[in-house]
């Protein structure tokens, strides 16, 4: 059994290493384009105190029902469907049950007041054909960007939407300058890989690299300037379904599990505005931002 001296020891070792993490970004992180960004929220679903903690430290877990009037079946959002999977992450849209609604998950940030950043995760695609899988900034629905995987697509383990919504015009048809359907060719979704966007004043870049079977590296990188949100928000991963026959299909006949590693969100916001973040910095010693 450890001593009450050596537990005090262990505890204080360890609010020390978080300090110095704290301590060692303080002057924010550099993304691989140069960008700073004074903020980051790091979930590293694969952490020996389990995905859950991680999500809890961060994230908020829906419960809500969503009522679906295009769609033949509602989305009730429900806790179970966010739990440990493997040594990662599930997130599940569970087989249907005719109940009416559609079994499904979703986390979103504690803080609504991301504006900007570089969003990235590390995630396996669900293949049970009948749900949306997203991963997206979200405030109303014209504020809003989206990587979203549809997995009734034939081609699912390679096609991804991403949108700047509204990414229809008003005339109903899609905008193609808001809302891009990419096929990444060779590349495997259903293989962890890192799905990606940065959003800048006036321009969104989505993208992704991934392995496929034959070890091949895959990238590909997609830039919508159109509809570019301008609003704080909350950052979301969901799965779900509504059944709807022009877009989720389903509801699913099996569980449907997003496999995710790691939710990696560096960001600016209002609540750690520049004279704080400067502080900080300065407080530090002006060391120099971590590479990210
Ligand atoms: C969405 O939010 C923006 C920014 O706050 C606001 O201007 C717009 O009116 C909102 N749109 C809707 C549909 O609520
Ligand atoms: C984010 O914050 C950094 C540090 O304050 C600043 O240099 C940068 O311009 C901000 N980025 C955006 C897009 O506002």
């Amino acid at each position: 059994m450890l001593s009450f001296t050596n537990l005090s020891v262990l505890v204080l070792l360890a609010i020390s290493s978080i300090q110095v993490l704290a301590q060692n970004c303080a002057c924010g992180y550099k993304d691989s384009v140069g960008h700073v960004w004074r903020e980051a929220i790091v979930s590293t679903f694969t952490q020996d105190a389990g995905a859950l903690a991680a999500v809890n430290a961060d994230w908020l877990i829906s419960t809500d029902l969503q009522g679906q009037p295009t769609g033949t079946a509602n989305i009730q959002y429900v806790a179970a469907n966010v739990f440990q999977h493997q040594d990662a992450l599930g997130l599940k849209a569970s087989a249907y049950d005719n109940s009416g609604s559609v079994k499904s998950a979703e986390i979103f940030t504690k803080k609504h007041d991301i504006l900007y950043g570089s969003f990235r995760m590390s995630a396996q695609v669900p293949s049970v054909p009948g749900v949306v899988f997203g991963f997206f900034t979200y405030i109303n629905d014209t504020q809003e960007q989206d990587i979203e995987f549809l997995s009734s697509d034939p081609d699912y383990h390679q096609h991804v939407y991403y949108t700047n919504q509204p990414g229809q015009l008003p005339n109903g048809d899609v905008d193609r300058n808001s809302a891009k359907n990419v096929v990444v060719q060779r590349a495997d979704f259903t293989r962890f890989g890192i799905h990606r966007f940065d959003w800048l004043p006036g321009a969104t870049t989505y993208s992704y690299e991934g392995t496929n079977e034959a070890d091949e590296t895959i990238t590909s990188s997609t830039l919508v300037t159109k509809n570019v949100p301008t609003a704080p928000s909350e950052f979301v991963l969901n799965i779900w379904s509504n059944g709807d026959p022009g877009f989720s299909k389903g509801p699913p006949n099996a569980d449907a599990i997003a496999t995710v590693k790691y939710a990696h969100l560096y960001f600016n916001s209002s609540s750690f505005d520049v004279a704080k973040f400067n502080a900080a910095c300065s407080a530090a010693g002006r060391i120099a931002p971590c590479n990210v």
